[in-house]
């Protein structure tokens, strides 16, 4: 089994920072199906549905509709999935809570399953474990979005594998792994996959010129460095199984 799923991307068109029109929507899709991954889960950022009024949400559910249409039409042998980039913080957490019951924000492929960011920069341990354990006790399964990213705030080893044990789920992008230029990151992500902590893996791809999906080195980094079997449930079956993709 070659095949491998990509569950966080920014390739709707025209509705946050990513893909900047249908055509490189398609491009991007193109892409990753030259690199073996046939499902996708779109996830614009949450922004995308929570600002502007009800036209702009719908707007955001139509586009997300029309790129596996056109992806169709264009002979494109790719399956496409919604979803959504939570931006998760301790003020807003109440309000997000809100939006999931509300069918607002899309959660992943219509399960309990969300993908939460956090912020790079701010935020501890604490904030992290507090919103997480929102989302649980409101029966919301948190994914928290490359999880290597927040390196400087509360992301180590120890504290994913609390995290874990809450029964918060980890995932991590492939292009971190081998090819992101900050070390910091890089080696973070390695330490994660190698402790097994991730579940799932995305590209986080935004566009074709900025952030493109790059997923084949970090495959190539998870088939030569982890077991077979936890190599297969991060590359496609944990999110097939969980996401039901
Ligand atoms: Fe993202």
């Amino acid at each position: 089994m070659e095949e491998i799923i990509d569950i966080h991307t920014h390739i709707t068109p025209n509705v946050d920072d990513g893909a900047r029109d249908m055509e490189m929507s398609l491009e991007m899709l193109r892409n990753e199906v030259a690199q073996d991954c046939k499902r996708v889960v779109l996830t614009p950022h949450s922004s995308a549905f929570e600002w502007g009024g009800p036209e702009n949400v719908k707007h955001t559910y139509e586009q997300m509709e029309r790129v596996q249409k056109e992806a169709a039409r264009e002979g494109i042998s790719v399956q496409v999935f919604t979803g959504c980039e939570i931006y998760t913080t301790r003020r807003n957490i109440e309000e997000i809570l809100q939006d999931l019951n509300s069918g607002r924000l899309p959660s992943m492929n219509h399960t309990r399953y969300i993908l939460a960011e956090f912020s790079t920069s701010r935020g501890t341990m604490d904030d992290a474990k507090y919103c997480l354990t929102r989302y649980l006790e409101s029966g919301w399964i948190p994914i928290i979005a490359h999880a290597e990213r927040y390196y400087r705030t509360f992301t180590t080893v120890e504290n994913i594998r609390a995290l874990k044990k809450m029964g918060c789920f980890v995932q991590a992008n492939y292009y971190d792994l081998d090819e992101e230029h900050d070390e910091e990151i890089r080696t973070c992500t390695q330490s994660l996959v190698e402790a097994e902590l991730v579940d799932m893996m995305g590209s986080d791809a935004h566009r074709i010129g900025h952030r493109p999906p790059k997923l084949m080195r970090g495959v190539g980094y998870i088939r030569e460095n982890c077991r077979e079997e936890y190599a297969e449930n991060i590359l496609w079956r944990n999110a097939e199984k969980y996401l039901k993709l």
